[in-house]
């Protein structure tokens, strides 16, 4: 079946140790239509390690796709029907990172260098699900950064019948550059990702790498792509978020408020932390950017950076911190800490 570019068109990228379930029940509070990846799950700790804390995911989070690394055929189907098991609507896989660490494990953005091997591995996905199975990828590697490249790469997935495509605009320099240089460095090729769209226009291209406002994000599907992907941005000032639904999904439903997310995550906390203590702070660590912008948000983040605040208000401290910010009202806070919850 042809995959709806719709789905792609805002999406919140994976982004190891941010993107976890907490963070994305906290995005999904801002956003009902923003597609949210899971941070990459390599393959081997699917096979290995404890699957089911690794793919935990909220029935609140969807649409939400799971990033696996990996580059065996059949442990990618194996982790790919895990993933379907588990309740998430695609399976990406990540032919765009550049640790070392993922290099020795032959996944990540040296496989952009065996898009052989890479169709086999979506292949054998496509094979074992039903969901959606894309391809996160950069536009080159190394001194193989020419749009013929990239254009190649696509092209061989695109024959063995992959059809979405999310397109970090960087090449990704396997030597001597750390991953965060990675995303910084190597200069954006936005017009990549435009040429892929005109060159493969059955494909839904969705184009990532610095992108910081929906109204860039508008400009970019304007010019001709099907979505965009933010990470940093949407991490750093989650805010943006709360724009994404009517401006990109035509979808004005009542404007979303930080009070209402304080107490929905509130909500969320307090149902989660009997089983899971650490989501207390697990939850509020991604919420830090939440006031970015208005007056209190430096006592917001500094509430939510100080242990003594979370021993004495447990899985209050969001509403505790609200307050301390000044935006809200201190009664009403006695009324709600009288009752001897913690
Ligand atoms: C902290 C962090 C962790 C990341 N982890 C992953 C990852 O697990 N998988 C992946 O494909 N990309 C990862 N990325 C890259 C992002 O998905 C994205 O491609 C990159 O940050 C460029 O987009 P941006 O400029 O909007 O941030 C990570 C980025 C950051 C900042």
């Amino acid at each position: 079946m042809t995959p709806n570019p719709k789905n792609w068109r805002f999406c919140v990228a994976p982004m190891l140790d941010w993107t976890d379930a907490h963070c994305r029940v906290f995005h999904r509070s801002l956003s009902r239509h923003a597609r949210l990846y899971t941070e990459m799950i390599t393959t081997p700790a699917l096979v290995y390690g404890r699957r089911d804390f690794l793919l935990r995911r909220s029935h609140q989070e969807n649409p939400v796709a799971c990033q696996l690394g990996g580059s065996d055929p059949a442990e990618l189907a194996q982790a790919a029907r895990w993933v379907e098991e588990a309740g998430f609507d695609e399976v990406n896989l990540n032919c765009g990172c550049p640790s070392e660490r993922v290099q020795k494990g032959s996944f990540g953005a040296c496989l952009m260098l065996e898009p052989k091997l890479v169709a086999d591995c979506w292949k054998a996905m496509r094979e074992a699900v039903d969901i959606d199975v894309t391809i996160k990828h950069r536009i080159g590697v190394d001194e193989n950064d020419s749009y013929a490249f990239v254009s190649d790469f696509v092209g061989t997935l695109y024959e063995a019948g992959c059809r979405v495509f999310i397109v970090h605009t960087r090449s990704a320099w396997l030597k001597g550059l750390s991953p965060k240089e990675n995303r910084e460095v190597p200069p954006l090729k936005r017009e990549y990702a435009a040429r892929l769209k005109k060159d493969f226009p059955e494909a839904v291209v969705c184009i990532n790498g610095g992108i910081d406002s929906v109204q860039l994000a508008e400009e970019l599907i304007a010019a001709g792509v099907d979505g965009v992907m933010v990470g940093r941005a949407a991490y750093q000032n989650p805010w943006m978020l709360t724009e994404v639904d009517e401006r990109l999904f035509a979808d004005a439903h009542d404007p979303v408020t930080r009070e209402a997310v304080v107490e929905a995550m509130t909500e969320y906390i307090v149902r989660t932390a009997p089983e899971h203590p650490q989501a207390v702070r697990g939850t509020a660590r991604h919420m830090l950017g939440l006031l970015n912008g208005l007056a209190g948000a430096k006592t917001w983040r500094r509430t939510l950076s100080d242990p003594a605040a979370y021993a004495a208000f447990g899985v209050h401290i969001l509403e505790e911190a609200y307050a301390r910010a000044g935006w809200r009202d201190a009664a009403l806070r006695e009324d709600r800490f009288d009752d001897d919850e913690f």
